[in-house]
């Protein structure tokens, strides 16, 4: 049987790419950021799982305005890191684990959610910046990755509860998967941010130290906020952050197990013109 054994939550920002392509991590601008992530690097080194399971949004890189589907699973081989107008990321290929995938496309869509299925993909920096971020520069990822892209770019969005009904969905089907697997889940995107319109540049530091709390200790309470509370309070981009309660629909406290322990968390400001937010919440080892 799989086991989902912990969650990471974190940010995605181009910018943050692009400063550990260009080898800018040390500049003081980006060393206070970085430094969050050290202690993330060392873990991820210590439990590297057999796959990651990565809630991220396409940002119409893969997907455009002529197909938008609200939840999406990479069941591919791998996936190319996606040209987003200066050229693909130099980072590795990521490699899929097909046959988690299926599984999970199986499973969660005989539990009533409709999955698009896709078999070619290319990832842009919403999926390969939590990478970087939690596994620095290596040769290759140190682990297979499926790909669950969630629609936050173009209205209609899921909502929040939808989004964590589907972390249960995605728990019960990782727990019935006839193969030993340690797996994580991760949710990326958020925190506060506006990139558009006379609020641009809108970041709440309140609203998103609220949200970890939350996230944390009662995301069953936080499932229930409106989608118009995160764009009001933290910007049309921070509704990115309803990726996060997939991620946390999926661990053991929600699914009648116990309360993760939280392993790490960090907050900062700025990254570009997104506030960063990162969170390790593992499960007991049962
Ligand atoms: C920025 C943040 C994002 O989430 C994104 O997709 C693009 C840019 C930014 O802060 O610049
Ligand atoms: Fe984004």
């Amino acid at each position: 049987m799989a086991r989902i054994s912990a969650s990471v939550f974190t940010s995605h920002v181009p910018a943050i790419g692009a400063a550990i392509d260009m080898d800018k991590t040390h500049e003081p601008y980006w060393q206070p950021l970085f430094e969050g992530y050290a202690f993330s690097k060392t873990w991820m080194k210590q439990h590297t799982p057999d796959v990651v399971i990565l809630v991220f949004n396409d940002h119409a890189t893969a997907f455009s305005l002529d197909m938008i589907p609200t939840f999406a699973i990479g069941t591919a081989a791998q996936y190319t890191p996606a040209d987003e107008g200066w050229g693909p990321r130099p980072v590795p290929v990521v490699q899929g684990h097909p046959e988690l995938a299926a599984h999970i496309a199986q499973s969660v869509i005989q539990q009533d959610f409709d999955l698009t299925i896709v078999n070619k993909m290319d990832v842009d920096h919403g999926l390969t910046v939590p990478l970087s971020l939690m596994c620095g520069q290596p040769s290759a990822w140190p682990c297979p990755v499926i790909p669950l892209a969630v629609n936050v770019v173009q209205y209609p969005v899921p909502s929040g509860q939808r989004c964590f009904n589907l972390g249960k969905a995605i728990a019960k089907a990782v727990s019935s998967f006839d193969g030993k697997l340690n797996v994580h889940i991760w949710g990326t995107g958020g925190m506060s941010h506006q990139l558009q319109g006379p609020r641009a540049g809108l970041i709440n530091r309140q609203f998103d130290n609220a949200f970890l709390d939350k996230l944390i200790a009662d995301p069953a309470g936080l499932a229930q906020m409106p989608h118009i509370d995160y764009v009001r309070e933290a910007g049309s981009e921070g509704i990115e952050l309803v990726m996060w309660l997939i991620a946390r629909g999926a661990m053991a406290d929600v699914n009648g197990g116990a309360a993760p322990e939280v392993k790490h968390r960090f907050y900062h400001v700025p990254a570009s013109n997104t506030a960063v937010g990162h969170l390790i919440l593992e499960n007991s080892a049962q």
